[in-house]
């Protein structure tokens, strides 16, 4: 079951700024559809589509109208079939973005629960029972609806939460429904329709938004985990074969709950950004990063989840800066090779296979606030507006990224010393040894606080790779009686071992049989 996700390797499409094929400056099917060949050659094997349904676009999508209707700018429910008829022609596969804790207050079931009268919808989202009364912990919309209440948000405040119950209802507060009343049984048969309908048309499965957040009042994720058991129930019942990838950032919860892959996330306590995305990142050359924070929490996480190793860890996405933002040239490889060298799926964000830049000082589109600059058009080629779209670049959905060096797939495809070559081989060499796929077990050899370089073991039956990695500009060592037999793929220098001592170039990344 879902076994390809053993060794998927996910390219993550943000629709709107990927391709454009008829000149409106906005991303569409076809343009996906266009550019899965080089998605293939990449050597990624699985896409991940953002929000592409009807949507009045106050968070890009993540606001949705229509559950089962596409937004017309991409296109038609037909052309989305297609997409996936192509993306399975390829043996590759798709995942579409369900967004089950909220809609956008266009939604037909809000413009409904918003009404005096009863009906099928007045409890479909989570409202309190007068306008005067917010409920706790949770922000609010009030005084825009005839029905007298308020009704909690999850995000935006264009986006009402829907509901699933609370996990404990305080008796009294009358309105909190449990999970067993009638109201969150809808609504939860609902969200299974909709994941019907696309599972039926031939998508293979959903990252899941905010996975974790939709029953209320529950702390610790039990009412959550037990709704996530029922809807992998429905699936194995009829979608066997489902994938499911969820936003929780808490894989013991999430793994329990019945989803294959969790996404390690880059606020809350993981530490990624300790790698990537703070003053002194790890995998800055300057050498001043700290790992081991980032690494205990990864191994409590790991061991939670019974060592399943499928905490995926993602390159960038739509919501954080871009992996270029704080990583520069070599850097940039050195941080692939780690990426595809762990457990879970990785997930390559569109572009940061090229090193796409953030493009400072956008105003904000759609309310992507300060994530704007990460969700520029991809910039394929030299020629306008870098092949995205032919429209004028003042209707480019974002503005191109202004750089008159950003780089482009196509000169990175021929340069053979490019980003973009040397993710190709990471991928590859991913490809050819189970041991560094999203299974291999993983333990970690030298991890050490303010230390460089950064070690760690995968392993997969009898095949044992070692990984040492140091982004550091400067040589450095670690003791160790392992003993690197061939190495499999090396940047930057091979290591040199001697009296028990390793010792590694600055700047490199290798794994090296055992
Ligand atoms: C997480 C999504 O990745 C983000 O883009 C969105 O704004 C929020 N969830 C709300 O749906």
């Amino acid at each position: 079951m879902s076994k390809w996700l053993d060794n998927a390797i996910f390219y993550e499409i943000y629709p709107q700024s990927f391709c454009d094929t008829n000149g409106d400056g906005i991303g569409d099917f076809q343009g996906i559809i266009d550019k899965l060949d080089y998605i293939r050659e990449l050597g990624c094997n699985a896409i991940w589509i953002n929000p592409c349904f009807l949507s009045p676009f106050g968070d890009a999508g993540y606001d949705v109208a229509d559950y089962c209707k596409v937004a017309p700018r991409y296109g038609t429910n037909e052309d989305l079939k297609r997409v996936f008829k192509e993306v399975h022609k390829r043996d590759m596969h798709v995942l579409l973005d369900l967004v089950p804790g909220h809609t956008s207050v266009e939604h037909p079931w809000f413009r409904e629960s918003m009404k005096a009268a009863r009906n099928e919808y007045t409890d479909r989202y989570v409202w309190t029972d007068v306008v005067w009364t917010a409920p706790e912990g949770m922000g609010c919309l009030r005084g825009i609806s005839e029905r007298d209440g308020a009704c909690a948000i999850n995000f935006f405040s264009s986006q009402p939460a829907l509901n699933y119950g609370f996990y404990q209802p305080d008796p009294k507060q009358k309105w909190q429904q449990s999970m067993e009343d009638e109201g969150p049984r809808a609504t939860l048969a609902a969200m299974e329709d909709v994941m019907r309908f696309w599972l039926n048309m031939g998508c293979d499965g959903f990252r899941v938004d905010m996975a974790g957040s939709l029953v209320k009042n529950d702390p610790e994720g039990k009412g959550t985990i037990r709704l996530w058991q029922k809807v992998r129930d429905f699936l194995d019942a009829e979608f066997p074969d489902a994938a499911m990838v969820s936003e929780w950032g808490e894989p013991d919860k999430s793994l329990q709950g019945g989803f294959h892959m969790d996404f390690l996330l880059h606020f809350g306590p993981s530490h990624y950004n300790d790698l990537f995305r703070c003053e002194e990142p790890y995998f800055s050359s300057r050498g001043k990063g700290d790992v081991s924070e980032f690494v205990a929490k990864y191994l409590e996480n790991y061991e939670k989840s019974e060592k399943k190793g499928l905490i995926c860890i993602p390159s960038g996405n739509h919501d954080m800066d871009r992996l270029a933002r704080s990583l520069h040239g070599d850097e940039l490889k050195v941080a692939f090779a780690f990426l595809l060298s762990m457990p879970g799926a990785p997930f390559i964000y569109y572009g940061d296979e090229i090193g796409m830049h953030y493009v400072e000082g956008l105003t904000s589109v759609e309310g992507g606030y300060n994530r704007t600059g990460s969700r520029s058009p991809m910039q394929w080629d030299d020629t306008t507006n870098a092949g995205f779209s032919s429209a004028p670049s003042e209707e480019l959905y974002i503005a191109m990224d202004p750089d008159k060096n950003r780089p482009t797939a196509k000169a990175q495809m021929e340069d053979p010393d490019s980003l973009y070559h040397e993710v190709q081989k990471l991928i590859q060499i991913r490809q050819n040894h189970k041991a560094l796929q999203s299974r291999g077990e993983i333990s970690f050899v030298y991890a050490e606080k303010n230390a460089y370089p950064l070690v760690y073991l995968r392993e997969a039956g009898e095949e044992k790779i070692l990984v040492v990695i140091n982004p550091s500009a400067k040589e450095q060592s670690f003791c160790s009686d392992l003993a690197p037999a061939k190495t499999l793929y090396s940047f930057g220098g091979e290591v040199h071992t001697e009296n028990g001592t390793i010792t590694v170039p600055g700047g490199s990344a290798g794994f090296y049989l055992l």
